[in-house]
């Protein structure tokens, strides 16, 4: 059997360290990577409905192969289920499987359940370890690698929840085949963001590479997203080890993420507008901050215009929204230090900075310039 090309990073965190494998096809020898981290040979994966269809499978004919006892706990697929009823109902689930506090518990899915189940995790038990399975291309470049755990509220999104990192990321890029090319278009949202913070030379290659990377012909994306995700954890990790709990770099990660949470909220986390869509929106809304700040170029504003245009991202122009509302979401935000706002904004590609001195009014005239026609 030809042995698939596995392309491994670490998170360096002291005794907390762990490592990200992404590769194709890994995920039907899952058991050979899991078992080192397997107290008895018993664990519980919790994945969602759409998931549960199709990679599921592949999981479970694995760990019976290799005689690892499991459970499944499978919830409703959506932004929906990460709340404080689905915390509980996870947490009661795990308590009347009796799982002991040296087991571990497998996300397997996207950002919603790694996000809930990294969550449940810190806190079942007083702790237990986890490991990440992500199936969709947000999760595998972004949410499952630094231990951001948790739930959403009435009041703003992630707003309860807990750093917990993970024991383990598997990360393969064959979970992705099943997806609608709008979960892709999606995801990739945070894959440019990476070029965008630090990295002008990854975003002239996703400016090359972004449209065969999201729907290539016939497996000519494969290797291109292989490419871009090691990329995405590598950046992700070096940001992670240097800060995990968020004081000062790690909120550059954010870019876009003010905007794009607020967004969220106003439109009640429903399926119209998917995280990494209100992501796109919202680092052009960064830009455009950082234009009328005098801070970077319209070439530059139009530069992310056009890509994410050319990646068949969503438009803000989609929607309605009520802007006083937005503002009002923005001042929940997770970053608001001493009343003060802090926004990542930027001197151009590759060059993202943080800032609290950023003026409402501006902000208002980027949203109204942008959702206004
Ligand atoms: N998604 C941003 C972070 O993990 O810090």
């Amino acid at each position: 059997m030809v042995q698939p090309v596995i392309q491994k990073t670490k998170v360096n965190l002291g005794e907390r360290s762990y490592d990200i494998v992404v590769g194709e096809n890994i995920i039907d020898d899952a058991a050979a990577y899991i078992m080192p981290f397997l107290n008895r040979s018993r664990t519980v994966i919790v994945t969602n409905k759409i998931v549960a269809k199709h990679q599921l499978p592949r999981l479970e004919h694995n760990f019976t192969e290799n005689k690892i006892d499991y459970e499944t706990i499978i919830l409703p697929a959506g932004e929906s289920t990460k709340s404080f009823s689905y915390f509980e109902k996870l947490l009661d689930d795990l308590l009347k499987l009796r799982l002991e506090r040296s087991d571990v518990i497998i996300a397997l899915g996207g950002g919603v359940i790694g996000d809930l189940v990294g969550f449940v995790a810190s806190v079942y038990l007083r702790g237990i370890n986890f490991i990440q399975i992500p199936t969709s291309l947000l999760a595998q470049v972004d949410s499952s690698v630094g231990g951001k755990t948790g739930i959403n509220s009435a009041y703003g999104k992630n707003l309860i929840g807990a750093f917990h990192q993970p024991v383990f990321v598997l990360i393969d890029v064959t979970t992705l085949e099943t997806l609608e090319k709008r979960h892709i278009v999606a995801g990739y949202a945070e894959i440019v963001k990476y070029g965008l913070i630090n990295d002008q030379a990854f975003f002239n290659w996703l400016e090359i590479n972004g449209p065969t990377l999201i729907s290539g012909p016939g497996k000519e994306h494969l290797p291109l997203r292989i490419e871009a995700i090691v990329k995405s954890c590598k950046a992700k990790a070096a940001v992670v080890a240097a800060d995990e709990k968020e004081a000062g770099k790690r909120a550059l990660l954010n870019l876009g993420h003010t905007f794009a949470h607020a967004l969220e909220t106003e439109n009640g986390y429903n399926s119209e507008l998917y995280h990494g869509e209100a992501v796109a929106m919202g680092i052009i809304l960064a830009f455009e901050l950082s234009y009328i700040m005098k801070l970077c170029s319209q070439s530059d504003v139009d530069r992310i215009k056009n890509h994410f245009e050319a990646t068949g991202a969503k438009s803000i122009k989609e929607f309605s929204f009520d802007i006083d509302n937005l503002i009002e979401h923005m001042k929940g935000d997770k970053k608001m230090t001493a009343g003060k706002l802090v926004f990542v904004l930027t001197k151009g590609i590759g060059q993202s900075f943080l800032s609290k001195e950023v003026n409402m009014n501006d902000v208002k005239t980027v949203l109204e310039n942008a959702i206004k026609v």
